[in-house]
């Protein structure tokens, strides 16, 4: 054993019921093995927080990839490597890697991305940097092709992948209209991002808000949630429109997941149902980083984060806070570990 300390670590205790509850987790520690050769050891500094976890958790074998209780909670981390016996990292190098919620890893470098901080800020590197701000460039530029003029939604606009997604779109020249849950995000949407409109999905005349704001109709939607709000959208789809299909976020909870039922007007309005997994695009995530920088340093793109400063055990609350849509932008956990 080496002198590191313990390393903590978040488990699944048992499946959820609907939203996961704190007592869904429990976090253990233990003591770190010494690294032998081709290994290095990476102390976590920040945790991103994902909504896709609540899909994986899921009492279920449906799915390719999955967390069953006594398994470490899935996510991505950003850190820093304290040892290493592997030639292609060093001491004090910063990786992000999907290394699970823990304080410290031993990994033998597959999988893992080094991340300049001078380039951005290390934590966001799991955010508007990161998988989030890849997953809305690729999504909305190469699947979605918005031209300007045209009208694009963003449900879950508020998020993590949504508020860059929004972003993306205003400079593409794109009218940007947003869905969210409370008046004070509709607030920051517009005035902070620079959305068109923003409309609080929980007003009972949320969809007349949509119809007025979209007279052109909707030629891109950019789907993060899933439910309702994307459903009554497909009647506004705009002839050879797009709906990306992002995310489902109300529907990972629910012991039965639902799909949209008017998708007839994709048929009428010639429209496309599009998949999308930001993993195809790999070997392309320098290029949108290098494009996503110029817009960082030119004043027109903001990297939302909404930081909860904490330990490993405090990763569950932050979680619960997800799916209560608290957050402003990607959702990290800040450890003791980030300066
Ligand atoms: N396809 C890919 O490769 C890829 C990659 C990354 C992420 N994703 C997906 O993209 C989606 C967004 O991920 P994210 O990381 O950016 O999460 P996020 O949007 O930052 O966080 C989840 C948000 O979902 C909203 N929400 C919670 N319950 C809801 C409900 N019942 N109905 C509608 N909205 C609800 C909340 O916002 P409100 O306050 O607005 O309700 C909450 O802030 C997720 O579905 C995720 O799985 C896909």
């Amino acid at each position: 054993m080496n002198n590191l300390g313990k390393n903590k670590k978040l488990l699944l205790a048992k499946y959820p019921n609907g939203l996961a509850e704190l007592d869904d987790f429990i976090s253990e520690e233990v003591e770190v093995p010494n690294i032998v050769d081709n290994e290095l050891l990476i102390q976590s500094h920040y945790v991103g927080v994902d909504a896709a976890l609540r899909l994986i958790v899921r009492d279920s074998d449906e799915f390719l990839f999955r967390v069953q209780p006594g398994d470490i909670i899935h996510a991505n981390i950003a850190g820093e490597v304290i040892a290493s016996n592997n030639k292609d990292f060093e001491v004090g190098d910063f990786v992000t890697g999907a290394l699970g919620v823990q304080s410290l890893s031993i990994s033998n470098g597959e999988g893992l991305e080094k991340c300049d901080p001078s380039l951005s800020p290390l934590g966001s590197w799991l955010g508007g940097f990161g998988v989030s701000g890849l997953t809305a460039y690729f999504a909305l530029f190469d699947e979605c092709k918005p031209q300007p003029g045209e009208t694009v939604l963003v449900t879950g606009a508020a998020g993590a992948v949504g508020s860059m997604a929004g972003q993306f779109a205003k400079l593409a020249g794109a009218k940007v209209i947003g869905t969210t849950s409370s008046k004070e995000k509709c607030d920051w949407l517009v005035n902070e991002l620079g959305y068109d409109v923003a409309i609080n999905y929980k007003d009972e005349n949320w969809y007349e808000q949509l119809e007025a704001a979209a007279p052109d109709r909707l030629n891109i939607i950019f789907d993060n949630t899933g439910g309702s709000v994307m459903n009554e959208s497909l009647k506004l789809i705009a002839m050879h429109g797009v709906v990306l299909l992002c995310g489902s976020t109300s529907q990972y909870y629910q012991d039965e997941m639902s799909g949209p039922s008017n998708y007839i007007w994709l048929g009428s309005m010639r429209a496309r149902l599009q998949g999308f997994v930001i993993f195809d695009y790999a070997e392309r995530y320098a290029e949108a980083r290098k494009k996503i920088s110029q817009w960082i340093d030119n004043g027109s793109l903001k990297l939302p984060e909404f930081v909860c400063d904490g330990d490993i055990e405090d990763f569950p609350s932050a979680f619960k806070k997800l799916f209560e849509g608290k957050n402003f932008g990607k959702m990290l956990l800040k450890l003791p570990a980030a300066k």
